[in-house]
């Protein structure tokens, strides 16, 4: 373990916590909180922690005493969070509460790990001083829990970050580990060429997110994205190009042909401009970034599944 900070991630067992351990674990002293998916990282100390329990949270984190916590445990998926709004409640706003009020108490910071689906999507290029207004639970939970960052005592800041792209852990599958497994299999794949997102590397958020912990101030607000706005299907073709999979099976699609239970905003596209100036910082862009993730060394993961070695790609 390089000398560094004592982190506490929260979430570890899910795609961006488990990818963020992979990348904090050989520069600071990392522990990591699962749920219901125990995980191991070697070098790494792995808790069960259940956000909602206020108690056994205040006591894990005042044993941890950790420097930073980056809270990003959440209910992450949309359709599952419109279809069972009091557990997202309970996890998504009463959990981040719970994480504040301890971190308040053991007097270290936190970073709340927030998305882009606060916005509706109707104009794009979204930056910190654009007004939020989520079209979906998922998007309206993760505002509150924003809400409460910036009401707590505790010092605490957010951090923003758009959909995802990297090698997941086996448990949940990324978008890029689902693309890139059917186009494997010869399924097609149906992408949305409507709808818009500055997708990110997932190691590059796990560098700006360490960033902001060490650097950013409290209660401020960033973006954290990469810095294009692609759709869903440019994206594909950039995956399967860096990969050297065939393009024939990325099938263009509409997001009107694919009925979701949430409702889907059409382009969250978030502008890093400030993440940029404060910590002079930017993720990699699409071309980059997937070739980076394509050339990853690959260690075997949770559930057989493989995993970047020591997050630096
Ligand atoms: N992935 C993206 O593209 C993306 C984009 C924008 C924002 N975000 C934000 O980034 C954060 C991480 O997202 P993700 O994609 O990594 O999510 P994920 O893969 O669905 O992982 C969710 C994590 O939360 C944990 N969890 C769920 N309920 C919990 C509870 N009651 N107590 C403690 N932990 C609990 C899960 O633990 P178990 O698996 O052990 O049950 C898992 O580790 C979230 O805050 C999300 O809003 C993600």
């Amino acid at each position: 373990m390089a000398a560094g900070r004592r982190f506490l991630i929260t979430g570890g067992s899910g795609f961006v916590g488990w990818n963020l351990v992979n990348f904090l674990k050989n520069r600071h002293e990392v522990a990591a909180g699962f749920y219901r998916n125990p995980v191991q990282i070697e070098g790494c100390r792995f808790l069960e922690m259940d956000i909602t329990d206020r108690s056994r949270v205040l006591e894990a984190v005042r044993r941890i005493e950790p420097a930073v916590i980056i809270h990003a445990a959440a209910l992450s998926s949309p359709d599952e969070c419109e279809e069972n709004r009091a557990l997202t409640g309970d996890v998504n706003i009463a959990g981040t509460l719970n994480m504040l009020d301890a971190a308040r108490e053991c007097n270290c910071r936190m970073v709340y790990v927030s998305t882009d689906l606060v916005f509706d999507g109707e104009s794009g290029n979204y930056s910190e001083a654009s007004a939020p207004c989520p079209i979906n639970y998922y998007g309206w939970s993760k505002l509150e829990g924003e809400k409460l960052c910036m009401q707590s005592a505790a010092d605490a800041l957010i951090v923003r970050i758009t959909l995802q792209y990297g090698w997941g852990n086996g448990i949940r599958a990324s978008g890029s580990d689902w693309l890139m497994k059917n186009i494997r299999a010869g399924s097609q794949v149906r992408l949305f060429t409507d709808q818009y997102r500055t997708m990110t590397y997932v190691m590059d958020t796990a560098r700006g997110l360490e960033l902001a912990a060490l650097n950013g101030a409290p209660r401020e607000m960033y973006h954290l994205t990469g810095p294009e706005r692609v759709s869903r299907y440019a994206f594909g073709r950039a995956v399967a190009s860096a990969c050297k999979l065939p393009h024939h099976l990325l099938i263009k699609s509409r997001m009107a042909d694919v009925p979701a239970r949430a409702p889907r905003p059409r382009d969250v596209s978030l502008n890093g401009k400030k993440f940029l100036r404060r910590f002079s910082y930017q993720p990699r862009g699409i071309t980059e970034g997937v070739a980076a993730m394509a050339q990853s060394e690959w260690v075997q993961g949770a559930k057989g599944s493989k995993v970047p070695k020591n997050g630096e790609c």
